[in-house]
């Protein structure tokens, strides 16, 4: 077994938290890049709505995926819905991801999407948008899958899969995925930052470390009693975690924002697979939440009594792709939207 990322080599000043003689109880993976993909730029765009505008925005969204893919040449762009965000209203989002320096930067910085941003940020429109976007080194980013054949998220523009992963199945394990994290404890340092605010527009930057995570439940080829047991025993705990972190996540645990969002096929029908995007102040919050709080608990427990009963059967796939976040070029627009929406729940008065 081999570990992804790892294999750079670096002197420890943090220990790993993987016990001594550790085997996993169940296989997972790791997406691989290749020596030569030193950063991510990962962008969530979006637009906020009530629901009579679904249609129309889907159109909207629609549209930036194909300019995303012809003009910006991202590696990967997928989309998704969130029913209800923290501010009440809906969205529909275009996640993006590049593997090459600056694309994000030279794709935002095109005319093509200039127009398309000017077109949708005039002062009065009935829908917001918003734009969140990262860069994330490759020390700071590590992703899980279930299964090595599962491809989703980044993992559509991996170089390989890892064989079976020793660092996971234990509290802790996504740390120690994380390369830097072998000489840094990742502590979150100041706070979210207003950069710009006019009348309907607001710019931030994240504070440094925050961590985010998408973690996500692809159910597309589960059938009869797996997948019933999933909508019965796991569903309704983790739409639980999703809403606790959505509603008191801020006060309780750092966690800034949280969507539980649906991808979307073409045309914009739900697929059965949902994910949670989450901002946490720091990987720590996370790391609590995760292994403490019983939201997080009941879902993790739920899974644990589920999966056995189908081991290598199991059809369902589960993943997700964690980063954190150094403090240069990070930002975050909002445009018309509600006080309140993804990462301005953060911004202290
Ligand atoms: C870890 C189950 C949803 C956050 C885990 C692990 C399992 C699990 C089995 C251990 C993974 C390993 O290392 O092999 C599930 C299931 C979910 C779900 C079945 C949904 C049906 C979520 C969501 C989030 C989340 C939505 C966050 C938004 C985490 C984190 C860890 C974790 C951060 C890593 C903890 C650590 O290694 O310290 N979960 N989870 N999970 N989960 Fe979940």
């Amino acid at each position: 077994m081999r570990q992804n990322n790892l294999s750079r080599g670096s002197e420890r000043t943090y220990p790993l938290r993987m016990p001594p003689g550790w085997e996993p109880p169940v296989p997972a993976f790791s997406s691989e890049f290749g020596a030569a993909t030193n950063e991510i730029s990962m962008a969530v765009i979006g637009c906020q709505f009530s629901r009579p505008h679904r249609d129309r925005l889907y159109e909207i969204v629609a549209g930036l995926e194909l300019l995303l893919r012809k003009v910006g040449e991202a590696d990967h762009v997928d989309l998704s819905e969130c029913p209800i965000d923290g501010t009440g209203h809906s969205q529909f989002v275009a996640t993006c991801y590049w593997l090459k320096p600056d694309a994000m930067a030279k794709f935002f910085d095109t005319t093509d999407f200039k127009a398309f941003w000017a077109r949708h940020s005039t002062e009065g429109l009935a829908y917001g948008v918003f734009r969140e976007f990262f860069n994330i080194p490759m020390k700071r980013f590590e992703t899980l899958h279930s299964g090595p054949d599962h491809i989703v998220g980044i993992a559509h523009a991996r170089q390989s899969v890892s064989d079976p992963i020793l660092r996971h199945a234990y509290w802790g394990s996504m740390r120690d995925r994380i390369e830097e994290s072998a000489t840094d404890e990742l502590e979150p340092v100041g706070d979210i930052e207003v950069l710009e605010k006019g009348p309907n527009r607001i710019v931030v930057r994240p504070n440094q470390n925050l961590a985010v995570i998408r973690s996500g439940q692809d159910l597309t080829k589960a059938t009869g009693v797996e997948r019933e047991e999933y909508f019965s025993d796991i569903e309704p705990v983790l739409k639980a975690g999703m809403k606790f972190l959505r509603d008191n996540g801020l006060e309780e645990v750092n966690c800034i924002d949280c969507r539980y969002m649906s991808l979307l096929e073409e045309g914009g029908t739900r697929k059965d697979h949902t994910y949670g995007l989450a901002y946490f102040r720091s990987l720590k919050d996370l790391e609590q939440w995760a292994e403490f709080h019983p939201t997080h608990l009941a879902i993790f427990n739920a899974f644990m009594e589920f999966a056995p009963r189908y081991g290598p059967e199991m059809r369902s796939r589960y993943w997700h792709e964690v980063s954190v976040l150094p403090a240069v070029s990070q930002i975050a627009e909002y445009i018309n939207c509600a006080p309140g929406t993804g990462l301005l729940s953060g911004v202290r008065n």
